[in-house]
């Protein structure tokens, strides 16, 4: 049957998610409260009460379909961004609106660029409607902007780039991004993935939904996966020029985010004190994790994500001794990095457990 799809479709490498609790608790025959999931980049604060509250306000209206224009989610993203609905396309998660952006503006035959460490959606979508994807070498692990902004074709329509990225938690200077935005042709979209933007610090928050006006050929991408605790409801969105969002739209399923994840967010979304919390409680958990592999005599790369990438030399064989004590944490060779070791900043008793489990299988103790 596999000769039934496209070639392109064929050589789609699968997404390889963090190895779900339940699963692991099966495996190993125990509870699945004592299962550590530090892998997915996943909230160790839970989701916001507002939300929840919310949710548990909605469950009578599911007979109903949702309101598949998101007048009211857009409505609570244009007051929290000072952009105007038209701008805004919703996203079940924001994975949806990364393949919204290719379905609408890639053709087969056609190039998109992405950095070498890169987030794994990016190849995905643009090979499952058959164009190319040109890979770019990284610099220290993250973006290199000159680079993608020099590998640019007459066939390129996208330049896909996280900030911070993923799986690396570097980060560019907004001014830079703002560069090479500036530097391309205006037929390439810039798709800027800001997943773990609410974990930046103050001086370095994200300036783009005010760039919107002057660069008409940016998209910015974001999520109520990461901070905002809800990656089980699905909701992100994207903001670009009005024409760009229509186009996204045309190409969207009318419903394609539940009622229960518009309601959660719109909540969320007013609910600052958690995001400050969260923002809180990720940057002292970096910072224990950092202090944890220095001990350990790990080198690490800096990060602005709520997640801290190490190098651990035999990745696999230490991936499997920490899923063995119930700590799981991503192994990313399959993001071209064979020794290291991706681990999601947990609250400290989570990472308190996991170092040592880490010391233990590196024979240190
Ligand atoms: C860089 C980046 N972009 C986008 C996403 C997608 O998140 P979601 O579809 O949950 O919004 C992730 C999730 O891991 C990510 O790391």
């Amino acid at each position: 049957m596999r000769d039934l799809a496209p070639a392109n479709v064929r050589a789609i490498a699968p997404y390889v998610p963090g190895k779900p609790i339940a699963e692991t608790a099966r495996e190993l025959g125990i509870d699945a409260a004592r299962i550590l999931k530090m892998a997915s980049n996943e909230s160790p604060l839970g989701p916001s009460p507002a939300a929840l509250a919310a949710i548990r306000g909605a469950l009578d209206g599911l007979n109903y379909y949702p309101d598949g224009s998101g007048y009211e989610l857009k409505g609570a993203i244009s007051r929290r961004l000072g952009v105007t609905p038209e701008k805004i396309v919703l996203g079940n998660g924001s994975n949806d609106v990364l393949e919204l952006v290719a379905r609408a503006f890639l053709r087969a035959g056609e190039s998109a660029i992405y950095s070498r460490h890169a987030f794994m959606v990016y190849p995905l979508v643009v090979q499952a409607i058959g164009a190319q994807g040109i890979e770019v070498p990284a610099r220290d692990f993250g973006n290199d902007l000159e680079a993608l902004a020099l590998a640019v074709r007459a066939d390129t329509r996208i330049v896909f780039l996280a900030n911070p990225n993923n799986p690396t938690g570097t980060f560019s200077a907004w001014e830079d991004i703002a560069a090479l935005v500036e530097r391309v042709p205006r037929q390439v979209l810039v798709v800027l993935d800001e997943a773990y933007g609410e974990y930046l610090p103050d001086e370095l928050a994200s300036p783009t939904p005010g760039w919107l006006a002057r660069f008409p050929n940016l998209v910015v991408t974001r999520t109520l996966s990461k901070a905002y605790g809800l990656a089980g409801l699905r909701v992100g969105y994207a903001l670009a020029h009005p024409e760009v969002a229509e186009l996204m739209n045309r190409v969207r399923q009318p419903f394609n985010v539940n009622h229960l994840a518009m309601v959660a967010a719109c909540a969320a979304l007013e609910d600052t004190g958690f995001i400050a919390r969260a923002r809180d409680v990720n940057a002292a958990g970096l910072a224990q994790l950092a202090r944890g592999f220095e001990r350990l005599g790990l080198a690490y790369i800096a990060s602005r994500a709520n997640f801290i990438t190490v190098r651990v030399g035999p990745a696999e064989r230490i991936y499997r001794a920490l899923l063995a004590e119930g700590v799981i944490v991503r192994p990313i060779a399959g993001y071209g990095m064979p020794e290291h070791l991706r681990v999601t900043v947990g609250l400290p008793e989570h990472n308190e457990r996991f170092l040592d489990a880490l010391a233990r299988a590196l024979g240190v103790r």
